[in-house]
């Protein structure tokens, strides 16, 4: 079976192509680097060992992608690209609605007009907003908190239609807790330009001694500690749950969603506290005022999952902690100053050809 992954050479993106490969599926990658790094194919191709297409394509790019369906005889379709950062996006709502929604019906026309009917779509548990309950049902009513939650929304009420008009579509909506680590190479992971917003790589920036301390965003929550609880997932077990989706939408023609995650909240103290004793290493932080927007605490029911998926998250957060910080002790976050990547103009776009160091 092949596959077009959009935005492939992202952090999630990237793990699930690997896991693909290594499960024998043929790969298209569509990317245009806005948030990801050309260097990450050589990596893919060095972990798994495997050849795969890469082009690099803006998925809004109507002619752009009808050439790559035209050329590529693709079968099913794991659309992660878009923009995915909430505090960006309050910010410039405009930019967020226009990419996030143009890729996702530029995608979906073109898959219609070349009869590829499969599409496991990458949401979001931002879509729950604030839960009344814990754990978090799919069947839970849905609300969001910005305009990136928002877009996620909006793209599920576009699939379910679509899937309504044509039944012979098969749709797989997953909505991730919150994914961290990387995979155990060190090779790949999660590497955001700038200062992170999430969690994680900022506790993984501080211990690397990039940034000075850890803010954490208030201690007076309702939770164990009063910091905020998240449920939080192995990347290569989020990508893996990918893989049981797509075998799903194979068999079967369905328009459903299903919650990726532990089913476990760990709260940031926890979190901080687990890091500092896997890597055995300080994490300075003070704490301030809550982050506006941000919830007390959420984690997922997997019971969906893993009755209609086959799917459960293997991984403990010690491994979650240890996989996170080894991929900047591989040197993983860190892109080599003396190395090019040697691509070749094509019709479509660009093509990796090898990554060259320069001495
Ligand atoms: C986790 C906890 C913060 C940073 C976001 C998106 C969600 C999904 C996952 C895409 C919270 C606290 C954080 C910091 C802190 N992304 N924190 N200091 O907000 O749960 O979810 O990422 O789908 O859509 O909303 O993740 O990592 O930002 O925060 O104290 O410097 O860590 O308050 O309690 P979040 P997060």
């Amino acid at each position: 079976m092949k596959v077009l992954v959009t935005g492939g050479l992202g952090y999630i993106g990237s793990h699930t192509t690997v896991e693909l490969l290594n499960n024998g599926y043929e790969v298209v990658i569509v990317d245009n680097l806005y948030n990801s790094q050309i260097e990450v194919v050589d990596k893919i191709k060095k972990i798994t060992n495997k050849e795969f297409k890469f082009y690099e394509v803006d998925v809004c790019d109507k002619e752009k992608m009808k050439e790559i369906f035209d050329k590529e005889n693709i079968d099913a379709v794991i659309h992660f690209a878009g923009y995915k950062a909430v505090g960006e996006s309050v910010q410039k709502p405009l930019m967020y609605y226009r990419n996030n929604l143009d890729s996702t019906l530029t995608l979906l026309e073109v898959m219609k007009e070349h009869n590829c009917k499969k599409i496991v779509f990458s949401s979001s548990a931002t879509v729950y907003g604030s839960p009344k309950e814990l754990p978090i049902k799919e069947d839970f009513p849905l609300s969001t908190t910005n305009p990136y939650g928002t877009t996620k929304l909006i793209i599920e009420g576009i699939l379910k239609d679509l899937y309504k008009s044509d039944n012979t579509f098969s749709i797989a909506i997953l909505r991730y807790f919150n994914p961290i680590g990387a995979h155990e190479s060190g090779l790949i992971g999660e590497n955001p330009n700038g200062i992170p917003n999430n969690l994680m790589p900022y506790i993984v920036k501080v211990a690397n001694k990039e940034l000075d301390e850890l803010k954490i965003f208030g201690n007076d929550y309702d939770t164990v500690d009063g910091t905020g609880v998240r449920d939080y997932i192995h990347v290569v077990d989020l990508a893996r749950g990918h893989l049981k989706a797509l075998e799903k939408i194979d068999k079967e023609n369905i328009c459903d969603c299903y919650n990726l995650g532990t089913g476990n909240g760990y709260s940031v103290l926890e979190l901080v506290n687990a890091f500092k004793r896997v890597n055995n290493i300080d994490v300075p932080y003070s704490i301030v005022g809550r982050r506006d927007g941000d919830i007390a605490a959420c984690y997922a029911s997997t019971d969906k999952a893993y009755k209609e998926l086959g799917w459960k998250a293997e991984y403990g957060i010690d491994k979650m902690c240890k996989d996170a910080y080894n991929f900047v002790l591989q040197g993983g976050s860190k892109w080599k100053k003396n190395v090019i990547s040697v691509v070749q103009k094509t019709k479509t776009g660009w093509k990796y050809v090898s990554t060259v160091e320069i001495n």
